[in-house]
């Protein structure tokens, strides 16, 4: 079972989110009364149609957008900017090229805790962390020379270096190949259910959001609200097995695809505004 539980203390919570884009003289209504609380300790994924606002409302939790309307809090305090509390990655890998792996790790850690710990604490923190993510060796190497699933991981590395309470992480295995996603998914289990980090995830993939989540939020199409949560009650911790044979799985994967299936349709059949 897994090693810390969720408590049901929300650490964010949405209310009434609305958000609206003006551009080129239009304006689009883009999420809407969008309720959710994350909780503490939970991993939730965003699931919903493309543009339904899933990375809108990622960037507006990273404080990275501004919302339009409603309120959301994190701790009870209204979210305003980014904060090293909100730890992001992207569906790109976010590096710095000129950087080696160990100094793309270490880079938050020097802006953020140098004065406390030291070099010889940041050197010590890189390395826990590049083995946390497989990829001990490869302290020297420059982002150019690895693949884009070891890019990745060093973002994952990069991002939990700063100790965020919050992981925000926007499709970041969707510019993968499926069999390095797969490996990607199941490492990111393990860092779950070892770590207990509260994540919010966004994803349009039915299976990687059953395989990973406590808790699947399920999006309406533009404007975006939260149509209904669904709980993800398969055993943890599920990295050590095959998920895809289970029959709870399978029933979760046919319930979800009739979920969203109306909102599909709505948005390609729907006019651009
Ligand atoms: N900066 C912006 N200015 C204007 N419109 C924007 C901006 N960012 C997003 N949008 C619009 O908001 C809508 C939602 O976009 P968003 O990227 O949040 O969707 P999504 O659910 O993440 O989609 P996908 O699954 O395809 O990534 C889209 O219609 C998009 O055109
Ligand atoms: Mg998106």
């Amino acid at each position: 079972m897994r090693t810390l539980e969720v408590s049901s203390r929300p650490v964010i919570r949405a209310r009434e989110v609305g958000k609206a884009f003006s551009s080129r003289g239009q304006t689009v209504q883009v999420l809407e009364n969008l309720n959710l609380d994350i909780r503490q300790g939970e991993f939730l994924s965003l699931l919903g149609p493309s543009g339904c606002g899933k990375s809108t409302f990622l960037y507006i939790v990273g404080g990275l957008v501004p919302l339009s309307s409603g309120e959301l809090l994190m701790e009870n305090v209204p979210i305003r900017g980014p904060s090293r509390d909100r730890g992001i990655v992207f569906q790109e890998p976010a590096l710095f090229p000129w950087l080696s792996v160990a100094d793309n790790v270490a880079f938050g850690l020097k802006l953020h805790v140098a004065g406390r710990r030291g070099l010889a604490g940041i050197t010590a923190s890189v390395r826990e962390l590049l083995q946390l993510v497989g990829l001990e060796g490869f302290e020297r190497f420059r982002p150019d020379e690895l693949s884009g699933g070891m890019k990745q991981r060093v973002s994952i590395a990069a991002c939990l270096a700063t100790d965020p309470k919050v992981l925000l992480m926007g499709e970041p295995f969707g510019a993968l190949d499926a069999q390095t996603r797969g490996v990607m998914q199941r490492e990111l289990l393990r860092l779950h259910e070892t770590s207990g980090r509260t994540t919010l995830f966004v994803t349009h993939d039915i299976r990687e959001a059953i395989l990973l989540s406590d808790r699947v939020a399920v999006m309406s199409a533009r404007p975006g609200t939260v149509k209904e949560i669904i709980d993800i009650e398969l055993p943890r911790p599920r990295w050590r097995h095959r998920q895809e044979d289970n029959p709870d799985f399978l029933r979760l994967e046919r319930f979800f695809d009739e979920l969203l299936e109306h909102d599909i349709r709505k948005v390609m059949t729907c006019a651009p505004t």
